[in-house]
C-alpha cells in the first residue's frame, strides 16, 4: 500500500510516521521547502514526543520520505490524505479552506497526469459539513468518474501525545459512499482494527460534523469547570474535589475536568468558531457553543485582572515569572495560547515579564517580543515579585520551594493550573493562590458569597 500525506505539519507528520510505522509506503508533502529539507536531514520541525525516533527508523527503512514534488508523490498512491491547515478566516470565524481547495486541485491536476487505476482522496484536516463534496467536485471537473474517491477521515489526535492517540484511538471516524474507499481505507488501518478499535463507517457529513461536535463538547466541559471553579472560590469549595465527585460517575468521566485559564491552542477556538458560523448558516444556532467561546474569551481575559489582584491590585513596576508560556505542555505549539492574552496585558499595565518555556519560546518570542525570556525557571523565578503558573510541564511540578522562596522578591505564588497541594506551599513559607481552591492561607474570613447568603 503507498499513500501520499499533503501537508507535514502536526498531523501530517504524525499521521504519515506511523502509517509508516504500520508498514504502509508513505511519502509526506509540503509546500514549505525549509521543512522538507530538514525533515530529509533527520531534523523534526515540532516538538512532539517520540516522533523524532519514530521518523527515523521509518525513513531508515525506506518507508517514510518526504518531498516538496506533489505530482510525484500522489502518482501510483492508493490513497492520498489533505492535511493542510484550515485556520479561522480573518474577520469572519470561517474555517479558511483555500489551503484545502488548492491542495485538491494539485491533486486533481496530478491525477490527471499520471495514469495510474484510481484513488482515494481522504481529507483529514478538520473541515466543515459541505468541504468533502466541494472537494468530489475539484476532482470531478479535471477527472473522469471512476478514477477517484473521496472520504472524511477526520484526526483526534493530541499534540503532545500525537503518537499514542494515532497508535491507539479511541475510534476511527471514516465517511465515505464509496465501498473501494471503504476497503482501502480499512485495510490501511487494519492493525487498529486488530486492536479492536472501533472504527466508525459512516456519510462524508457525518464524518465531518462529528470533529466539530468532539472538540466542541470538550471546549464546553473545559468552560464548564472553569466557572464552577469560581463558584468554588466565592463559596469555600474545592473544584478539585467537585470534578472527582462528578468526574467518577461514568455518565460525565473524569477527563478535561481541570480548571485553569481558558482553553487554548489550534484547535477548540476555532473548530468552535467554525461549528458556530456553520450553524448559524444552517439557521439552528449552537447558543452552548457560542456561550463557551464567549465565557472562554472572557477569562483569558480575566486572568490578567486575577494575576493583578493576587499582587495587591496593580503589577505596576512589579516582576513577575512567568512559566510555560505553550497552551499546554508537550508541544512547542503556540497558537491561541491563553498566555497570549493576559501576559502582554499584564505588561501593558506596568510589570516586565521573565518567561520560561521548555519547548515554546522560539515561537513566543515572535509573538510576545516584549516579554524578557531566561533560560530556565529559577532565572525567571529570581527577583521576580511573584510567580506565575500557566502550563503544567512536568518540570514545572517538581519546583524547590526553598529555593523558590528564596529567589523571590516577595513569597508570592500564582498557580493558574492546580499543580501544588496549598498545605505544601503554605508550609514552604509561600502565599498560595490557585484555581477554584482554598488558598491555603488559613481562612479566618467567611467567603464573600456565603456571607451575602446569609
Ligand atoms: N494540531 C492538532 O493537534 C490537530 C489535531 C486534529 C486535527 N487537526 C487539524 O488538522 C489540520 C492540520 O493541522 P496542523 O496543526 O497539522 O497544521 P500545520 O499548520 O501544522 O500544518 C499544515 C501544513 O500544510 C502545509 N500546506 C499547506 N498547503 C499545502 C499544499 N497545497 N501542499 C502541501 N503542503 C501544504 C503547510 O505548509 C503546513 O506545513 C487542520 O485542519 C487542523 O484543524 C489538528
Amino acid at each position: 500500500m503507498r499513500i501520499a500525506m499533503i501537508g507535514t505539519g502536526y498531523v501530517g507528520l504524525v499521521s504519515g510516521a506511523c502509517f509508516s510505522e504500520f508498514g504502509v509506503s508513505v511519502t509526506c508533502v509540503d509546500k514549505d521547502a525549509g521543512k522538507i529539507e530538514r525533515l530529509s536531514r533527520g531534523e523534526i520541525p515540532i516538538y512532539e514526543p517520540g516522533l523524532e525516533h519514530l521518523v527515523a527508523s521509518n525513513a531508515a527503512a525506506g518507508r517514510l520520505s518526504f518531498t516538496t514534488d506533489l505530482k510525484s508523490a500522489v502518482a501510483g498512491a492508493d490513497a492520498v490524505f489533505i492535511a493542510v491547515g484550515t485556520p479561522s478566516r480573518r474577520g469572519d470565524g470561517h474555517a479558511d479552506l483555500s489551503y484545502v481547495f488548492a491542495a485538491a486541485a494539485e491533486i486533481a491536476e496530478a491525477l490527471r497526469q499520471n495514469a495510474s487505476e484510481r484513488t482515494i482522496v481522504v481529507t483529514k484536516s478538520t473541515v466543515p459539513v459541505g468541504t468533502g463534496r466541494q472537494v468530489e467536485r475539484i476532482l470531478c471537473e479535471v477527472l473522469p468518474q471512476g478514477r477517484f474517491d473521496v472520504a472524511s477521515n477526520p484526526e483526534f489526535l493530541r499534540e503532545g501525545s500525537a503518537i499514542q492517540d494515532f497508535m491507539r484511538p479511541d475510534r476511527v471516524v471514516i465517511g465515505t459512499d464509496s465501498e473501494h474507499a471503504r476497503t482501502v481505507l480499512r485495510a490501511l488501518y487494519r492493525p487498529l482494527y486488530l486492536l479492536e478499535t472501533p472504527i466508525v463507517f459512516t456519510t462524508i457529513e457525518t464524518a465531518e460534523l462529528i470533529k466539530y461536535a468532539a472538540n466542541a463538547f470538550l471546549a464546553t466541559k473545559i468552560t464548564f469547570i472553569n466557572e464552577v471553579a469560581d463558584l468554588c472560590e466565592a463559596v469555600g469549595a474545592d473544584v478539585q474535589d467537585v470534578a472527582r465527585g462528578i468526574g467518577l460517575d461514568g455518565r460525565i468521566g473524569r477527563k478535561f475536568l481541570h480548571a485553569g485559564p481558558g482553553f487554548g491552542g489550534s484547535c477548540f477556538p476555532k473548530d468552535c468558531q467554525a461549528l458556530v458560523r456553520t450553524a448559524e448558516q444552517a439557521e439552528t444556532p449552537l447558543a452552548i457553543v457560542e456561550t463557551v467561546l464567549r465565557v472562554n474569551d472572557d477569562r483569558k481575559r480575566q486572568m490578567a485582572e486575577r494575576i493583578a489582584a493576587a499582587c495587591g491590585g496593580s503589577v505596576e513596576g512589579l516582576t513577575l515569572a512567568a512559566l510555560g508560556l505553550t497552551y499546554k505542555p508537550n508541544t512547542d505549539d503556540m497558537r491561541d495560547s491563553p498566555s497570549l492574552t493576559f501576559l502582554p496585558a499584564l505588561h501593558a499595565a506596568g510589570a516586565t515579564i521573565r518567561a520560561f518555556d521548555p519547548e515554546g519560546m522560539a515561537e513566543a518570542k515572535k509573538l510576545m517580543p516584549e516579554l524578557d525570556y531566561c533560560d530556565d525557571a529559577y532565572q525567571a523565578i529570581d527577583g521576580a515579585d511573584a510567580l506565575v503558573l500557566i502550563t503544567e510541564w512536568n518540570e514545572f511540578r517538581g519546583l524547590d520551594l526553598g529555593r523558590v522562596k528564596q529567589l523571590l522578591r516577595q513569597p508570592l505564588v500564582i498557580d493558574l493550573r492546580n499543580i501544588y497541594k496549598p498545605e505544601e506551599m503554605l508550609a514552604a513559607g509561600l502565599v498560595y493562590h490557585s484555581i477554584g481552591r482554598p488558598s491555603g492561607i488559613p481562612n479566618t474570613r467567611e467567603p464573600a458569597a456565603l456571607r451575602a447568603i446569609g
